[in-house]
């Protein structure tokens, strides 16, 4: 039956096109029911994007589940044939918290699998296939590869504790080298933090970045570096994977993921459209013999593709009102990037530029960190605060060593904490408070407040408060003081992940303008 175009969504059109592809490539369609027992994700919980899962009982009692991902489905309902290779397409809905709304959506998602005895070639072959598949989407699209396994390697190496060593996975997944830095301050060996560094800081397109990324790795031992290098130079034979980019930013979870990440974006998409990579530990925890690899689009994603069309030339900065974010606007503009209207009084919230092609906004402090997740800003300032309170999905660039305080517990100066108690905390930061007694194996009980939180033991709402303290005089005037401190805040400069991408020199030189007026004046 021929199917007139005219009648379909450009998403639509999209998965029919992705179709043919799969199809000529010779993957075969996989069809799934929309069910699957409960204990294969609650096995994997850390395979999935979110805990969440919806469930249901079946007519014979059993715990069901509706689908939140396709993968574990396909790899769990497979034959293990490792001699063979087995490759599939699907076309699905799975169902996921979004995690704005914190509300059950239902998600289209395409996507391929290959998996048996998998040999460099069919590692470059999704990689490609993967390259063509943004094509169909956009012309306007990057693809970014990585190797955990060089990661791994490297963070495995340092002399960490286990938990500094989850952070340092975090901050290589924001490029946080001040964080990387500040995590290996007393190392005694530090030259694989450097390698590290080196190796985020060479982000760019494979015909630019090969020759330095293939020495930085020549570094590590060869059975650790020797395939990622063969794969590059192998792509970088390939016209259509020139401007694939490197980026070892890009991380997944270590239980299952192994060697190739892969990570698509499409410009004014404001997250990742493709997701992927090589699988080979999943297939072991499934007692499958096989090795995998594959990737997923996200269709729901493309709905809104051709909405936005503002000029892309601009730079989008979210700064947080207040004053703050005044001293903020400050060191822009003496770092070159001033845009006089904004300092005029009136209720404007969005102020341009056109000759620095720089477009600033007003917002919310706490709501900086989702303009630039959500790609309404390019860039923006946040206090660490809400990055840790909101954990958004974004990159670190810069301590602007602004906006200086603590996050810290404080209570009336008689109380004593008795361990025998749940201890009641009253906090904005319930995360950052959860986290911090977790770690400390302390019972608590949060009572989520929205300000004035010092007013709460008083009145005997709370034992103590979790809360910034930055001068102090808040605490003494209420008769409280500083129990333990978690830790320092200052603001930081954040960025988009897709921005980053597609305005990378733009953002690179912002960071690297205000980062040099740092220096002149600590000098
Ligand atoms: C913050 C914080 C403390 C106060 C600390 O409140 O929650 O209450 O500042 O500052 P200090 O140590 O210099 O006294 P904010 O002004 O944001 O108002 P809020 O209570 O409404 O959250």
């Amino acid at each position: 039956m021929q199917i007139n175009d005219a009648v379909l969504q450009s998403e639509e059109k999209i998965i029919f096109r992705l179709r043919e592809i799969y199809l000529k490539h010779g993957y075969v369609p996989y069809r799934m029911s929309k069910f699957e027992e409960y204990d294969l994700y609650a096995k994997n919980k850390d395979f999935l994007i979110s805990d969440n899962v919806i469930t249901f009982t079946d007519t014979n009692g059993k715990l069901m589940a509706l689908k939140p991902d396709v993968t574990l489905s396909i790899i769990k309902n497979s034959s293990d044939r490792p001699d063979e290779i087995n490759r599939v397409f699907y076309n699905e809905n799975v169902y996921r918290v979004s995690k704005g709304s914190n509300s059950y959506k239902e998600i289209m998602q395409s996507g391929i699998e290959c998996f048996g005895d998998l040999k460099e070639n069919d590692i470059l072959n999704t990689i490609k296939l993967a390259k063509a598949s943004l094509s169909v989407i956009s012309d306007d699209h990057v693809l970014t590869v990585s190797d955990i396994d060089i990661t791994e390697y490297l963070v495995s190496s340092l002399d960490l504790s286990s938990s500094d060593k989850k952070q340092m996975y975090k901050a290589i997944g924001e490029k946080n080298i001040p964080q990387i830095d500040n995590l290996t301050k007393y190392l005694s060996d530090r030259s694989n933090a450097d390698i590290i560094k080196k190796l985020l800081s060479a982000d760019g397109y494979l015909c630019e970045v090969r020759d330095s990324i293939k020495e930085i790795i020549s570094q590590i031992p060869s059975d650790i570096s020797s395939p990622f290098i063969n794969l590059i130079d192998r792509l970088s034979q390939d016209a259509d994977s020139a401007d694939l980019k490197i980026d070892f930013s890009l991380l997944d979870d270590l239980n299952y993921y192994n060697s190739i990440i892969l990570k698509g974006y499409i410009r004014n998409i404001p997250s990742a459209v493709l997701s992927g990579g090589q699988y080979d530990k999943l297939m072991k925890k499934l007692r499958k013999r096989s090795k995998a690899i594959g990737f997923a689009i996200y269709t729901d994603l493309l709905e809104r593709m051709d909405e936005k069309s503002d000029d892309d030339s601009y730079i989008n900065v979210a700064l947080p009102k207040g004053r703050l974010g005044e001293k903020v606007y400050s060191y822009f503009e003496k770092a070159g990037y001033p845009c006089p209207s904004i300092r005029e009084t009136n209720r404007k919230l969005v102020f341009e530029n056109d000759e620095k092609k720089i477009r600033y906004f007003w917002v919310k402090p706490s709501d900086v960190a989702i303009y630039v997740e959500r790609g309404a800003a390019d860039i923006g300032v946040a206090g660490k605060d809400i990055l840790l309170e909101y954990e958004p999905d974004v990159y670190e660039l810069l301590d602007l060593r602004l906006g200086k305080c603590r996050m810290a517990v404080a209570g009336p100066k008689e109380f004593k904490d008795d361990k025998s108690k749940t201890l009641v905390v009253a906090t904005k930061f319930s995360n950052i408070a959860g986290k911090y007694y977790r770690s400390l194996g302390r019972d608590i009980d949060i009572i989520h407040l929205n300000g004035s939180i010092e007013i709460a033991p008083i009145l005997k709402l709370s034992d103590v408060i979790v809360d910034i303290v930055e001068t102090g005089k808040t605490l003494k005037e209420n008769d409280l003081e500083v129990k333990e401190e978690i830790l320092p805040i200052s603001a930081r400069l954040i960025s988009n992940k897709t921005s980053q991408k597609f305005k990378a020199g733009q953002i690179r030189k912002i960071a690297k303008d205000l980062s040099a007026l740092l220096e002149d004046q600590n000098d």
